[in-house]
């Protein structure tokens, strides 16, 4: 089922697709569907041709290169927003990175700059992202980012990047207080276990992938269209009154302990 929402007097910025199976794309595609404006980042320049292709037929959309690490890529991004857009509506966050070996083995031998590396990229880059985008931001501006509930409960090999998640989620919570007098919202999306190249490169993400779709409440994962349509929800005015949260789509995987058979 499609959602029938008018976006085209808004405008977005999509920061973290690497292809048509991210998550940062999910949402995209249901902005666009909108009629929204969208402009996307990308890490790198390798990332440059995929995101490209995604967009061949696209019209009015623009990308740039930016690391979400780069002060000066970031401000070279805003100003790049500032001169496409005026001001931004929507801003998606669907970042994350953790240095292999930090996800190998046991967590308790994390070293501090396998630490420094996932929490800035995966938490920290949200909070330095939304102040340079502050001066953009109209009332009613929303922001979502990507969060997994291995924040909450151990999720084995995810280690450092669930710490990375508990931070992110917090940050959710510190950045909605900052800008909730102006009424701009800030959440976070929990998604259930999605193929894509991060979660590829979880060990034993394929395991995981498969547990989640048998212990799920409907028995199979959610999709990354489902979290397209969270997102769309949330970023929206549909979402109006909504800040702070961290809010689930999963097919009901995280209400569960083991399921019956
Ligand atoms: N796939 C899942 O199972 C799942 C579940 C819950 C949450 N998430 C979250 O969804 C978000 C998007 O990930 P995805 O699964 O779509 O994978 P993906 O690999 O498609 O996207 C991750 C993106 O992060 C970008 N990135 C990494 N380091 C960066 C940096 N320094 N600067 C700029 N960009 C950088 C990558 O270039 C890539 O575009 C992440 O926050 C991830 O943790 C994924």
């Amino acid at each position: 089922m499609s959602v029938q929402i008018d976006l085209s007097n808004k405008t977005a910025l999509v920061m973290g697709v690497a292809n048509g199976r991210s998550l940062g794309w999910a949402i995209a595609e249901q902005l666009l569907t909108a009629g929204c404006r969208v402009g996307f980042s990308y890490q790198g320049e390798r990332l440059k041709g995929e995101l490209d292709k995604l967009l061949k037929d696209r019209e009015g959309v623009w990308t740039q290169q930016a690391d979400a690490t780069s002060e000066e890529d970031l401000s070279a991004l805003f100003a790049r927003t500032k001169e496409e857009f005026g001001g931004l509506d929507y801003l998606v966050h669907a970042i994350a990175y953790a240095p292999r070996n930090a996800m190998e083995g046991r967590f308790v031998d994390t070293t501090p700059e396998d630490w420094n590396t996932s929490l800035h990229v995966s938490a920290y880059s949200l909070v330095a992202i939304c102040r340079h985008a502050e001066p953009l931001f109209r009332e009613g501006s929303s922001v979502v980012s990507l969060t997994y509930h291995a924040s909450q409960q151990v999720v084995p090999k995810y280690n450092v990047m669930g710490v990375a998640k508990a931070a992110l989620e917090a940050a959710t919570r510190y950045l909605a207080a900052d800008f909730g007098s102006r009424e701009i919202r800030i959440n976070t999306i929990s998604a259930g276990p999605m193929r894509t190249i991060a979660a590829r490169s979880i060990p034993g993400f394929g395991g995981l992938y498969d547990k989640g779709a048998r212990n799920a409440a409907f028995g199979r994962n959610a999709t990354s269209q489902e979290v397209g349509k969270l997102a769309l929800f949330l970023l929206s005015d549909l979402g109006s009154g909504v800040t702070g949260q961290t809010m689930y789509v999963d097919a009901g995987l995280s209400i569960m302990t083991v399921k019956e058979d």
